[in-house]
This record gives structure tokens, C-alpha cells and sequence, in this order.
């Protein structure tokens, strides 16, 4: 008898614990959905005036709301409206450089409440078929913003192309540049490592990173190997300055934004003009990863892409001391030209 009242009581307990667990599931993704619903009043109104100085967090959650309808391509003209919605050139590009972490910044920076990122890499002012299609194609390539928002895109390979520069000149001169740079070794073996990863998968053979470095013949750090030339930051930002003076770019230490991203993307929303919303909140160390994720609300969370962080080869030491010997005068006169010193080697 006492044994089946016990095995009752064990039942209630068990039930009520559900319902209250169920309820608290509930709450904490009500709270995430909350974002995603449609204002039921027009958006402006609900907004303060579009000063960039007072941008509440709350718009982050109405950019998350909306923008995800709108992504998803549920989003109707008229909602876009009456939202005010628009599709704006960027006011920021981060043109490279390749395998310096330029979708973690591009990533990173999207926390910020007045940021909208163009999700791909549009290729518009580097490829000679897309910037034939005009300016009106890369604007309609653009994501839906709030007027008073910043867009931003990033396509690594600007930063090398020889007519990039005059022709984002010609579209923006007062643009602002986002250049992300690592120790120029690494980033080349970086670049190394990503396209010995696409042969690999094509069943192809590929020679060492030390082969392709190296010039036999002369034992020569070997120029015309791309992933050398690269790393060259100076040589490629020379050719930017002829369209652009210094103050309108800003360098990023993509070797800290691995390590320790909150102090560099606060560098940049000073650079961008934006307030600092970006907080030790939004970003949190994932042991299993190895890098710092991305938080943007109680439910809401993610890790970039396994592409992004892979494991390099081992490379020879002695051709890892020469390409940094080789790299050292070119580092020195970029520090120089743009102020921003590193502990390259
Ligand atoms: P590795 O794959 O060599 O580690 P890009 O986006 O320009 O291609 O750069 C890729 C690099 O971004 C990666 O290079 C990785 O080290 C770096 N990175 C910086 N922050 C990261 C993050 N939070 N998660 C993953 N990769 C990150």
C-alpha cells in the first residue's frame, strides 16, 4: 500500500517537473522567436530617429526579425515599404586579404545592430563580367537594410586585383577599407592549405608548400608563387594609395581577432563611426572549434564553417626563416605606411 502511494507521488513529482521544465523551454524560445515576428505597427515608429549615436540593442532583435523574413524571401513589397526597407551600396568593403580572417570580421562585425552584411562574396569590382552588368546589379546583390544601417561586403581578391581600386574609386570615393592581415608566412601557408584541400578533393596531386615557395634553381623565396606575392601586403596597398589616402583604411590584426576578437572589432566600430554595441556577450570560446564563436541572443549562436581554420601542414623551419627574412623589409614599410605595427618576425 505504501509502496503504490510512494510510486504516485513519484508520478505527480515526475509530471509537474516536466510541465515546469516544458514551460521554462517554452519561455526561453518565445524569447528568440519574439524577434522573428512581424511588427504588428510600422517599424519607424516603434524606433527611435535613425542617429547612429543612440542605436538600441533593441534594433538588433528587429534586424534579426525582419531580415530573417526577408532572407527567406517571405518578405512582401509592401512590407519592405512600409519598413522603410532599402538595398544600399556598401559604405564599407573589406577587400582582403585572402585567409586573413576576413569572414570572421565580416561575420564578427554583422553582431553589430548597424551592420547588414552581403552574405557572399559578390566579386563585383574584380570580375570583368560582373562589373560589365553595372552598378544597378550590385546594389539588387545587396541585402535589405534600415536607411540608417551600414552594409557591408567583402571580397578578399580586390586587395590584389590591379583595377579594383579605380573603379571602387569611381563608385565611392570616400568609401571606408577594411584590410585583415596575419603574419604573412602564415597566411601563406593558410592559402596553401586551402587549395591543396581543394585538390585533394578533386583526386588531384599537388606539389609541397616548400616546392612552391622555394625557386630551386636559385633557392630564392619564389615571387611568382601567388601565395607569396599575397602576403606582399605593401606592394598591394602602394597601388591602393594612388585612389585612396591612408585614413580611409583601416587594418585589422587578423592574428588577434582569432585570439582575442572583442578589442579589434571595437578599433573597427570606432573606424566605421559606429557606437560600441559589440560585447564580450556576442563572443565566446568553443573548445571544440578552437576559435571564438558568435552570440547573438539566449538562443541564437554560431561557429563559422569547418572550411575556415583548418589544420596546415608542417612546413621545413628553414623555409619558414626565409620566407620571413623575405617578408621582413616589405613588413617594415607597411607598418609605416599605415601606422600599425606587428610582432611579425
Ligand atoms: P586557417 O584556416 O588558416 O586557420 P578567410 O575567411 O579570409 O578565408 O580566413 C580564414 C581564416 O580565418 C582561418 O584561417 C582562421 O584561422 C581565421 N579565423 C579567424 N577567426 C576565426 C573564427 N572565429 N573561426 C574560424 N576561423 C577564424
Amino acid at each position: 500500500m505504501l509502496f503504490k502511494q510512494q510510486a504516485l507521488l513519484r508520478q505527480k513529482l515526475f509530471v509537474l517537473g516536466s510541465l515546469a521544465i516544458g514551460s521554462v523551454l517554452y519561455l526561453v524560445a518565445r524569447v528568440g522567436t519574439l524577434d522573428r515576428l512581424q511588427p504588428i505597427c510600422p517599424i519607424e515608429s516603434r524606433l527611435p530617429p535613425p542617429d547612429p549615436e543612440q542605436i538600441p540593442l533593441r534594433t538588433l532583435q528587429f534586424k534579426r526579425g525582419l531580415l530573417h523574413e526577408l532572407r527567406k524571401g517571405n518578405a512582401t513589397k509592401e512590407q519592405i515599404r512600409l519598413h522603410n526597407l532599402v538595398q544600399q551600396l556598401p559604405q564599407a568593403i573589406i577587400i582582403g586579404v585572402r585567409k586573413g580572417g576576413t569572414r570572421a570580421l565580416l561575420e564578427m562585425l554583422n553582431l553589430h545592430p548597424a551592420v547588414v552584411k552581403a552574405s557572399q562574396e559578390i566579386h563585383f569590382f574584380d570580375n570583368d563580367q560582373n562589373y560589365a552588368r553595372g552598378i544597378d546589379w550590385y546594389r539588387e546583390k545587396m541585402p535589405f537594410s534600415f536607411p540608417h544601417q551600414i552594409t557591408i561586403e567583402k571580397s578578399p581578391a580586390y586587395f590584389i586585383t590591379e583595377e579594383v581600386p579605380e573603379r571602387i574609386f569611381k563608385m565611392n570615393s570616400s568609401i571606408k577599407l577594411l584590410i585583415i592581415v596575419r603574419e604573412p608566412t602564415t597566411r601563406a601557408v593558410s592559402d596553401y592549405t586551402q587549395v591543396l584541400e581543394g585538390k585533394e578533393r578533386k583526386n588531384k596531386t599537388y606539389h609541397k608548400f616548400e616546392k612552391l615557395a622555394v625557386d630551386s634553381g636559385t633557392c630564392e623565396v619564389n615571387t611568382k608563387y601567388k601565395a607569396v606575392r599575397t602576403s606582399i601586403y605593401t606592394k598591394h596597398l602602394e597601388r591602393w594609395l594612388k585612389y585612396f589616402p591612408v585614413e580611409q583604411f583601416h587594418i585589422v590584426d587578423g592574428d588577434r581577432l582569432i585570439t582575442d576578437p572583442l578589442p579589434e572589432l571595437q578599433l573597427v566600430e570606432r573606424f566605421l563611426n559606429l557606437p560600441s554595441r559589440i560585447s564580450q556577450y556576442n563572443l565566446y570560446f568553443n573548445a571544440t572549434r578552437g576559435f571564438y564563436c558568435l552570440r547573438f541572443n539566449i538562443v541564437f549562436n554560431k561557429c563559422l564553417a569547418g572550411s575556415k581554420g583548418r589544420i596546415h601542414p608542417e612546413v621545413d623551419p628553414s623555409v619558414v626563416t626565409k620566407l620571413q627574412k623575405f617578408f621582413h623589409p616589405f613588413n617594415q614599410k607597411f607598418y609605416q605606411i599605415t601606422g600599425r605595427t606587428f610582432n611579425w618576425p
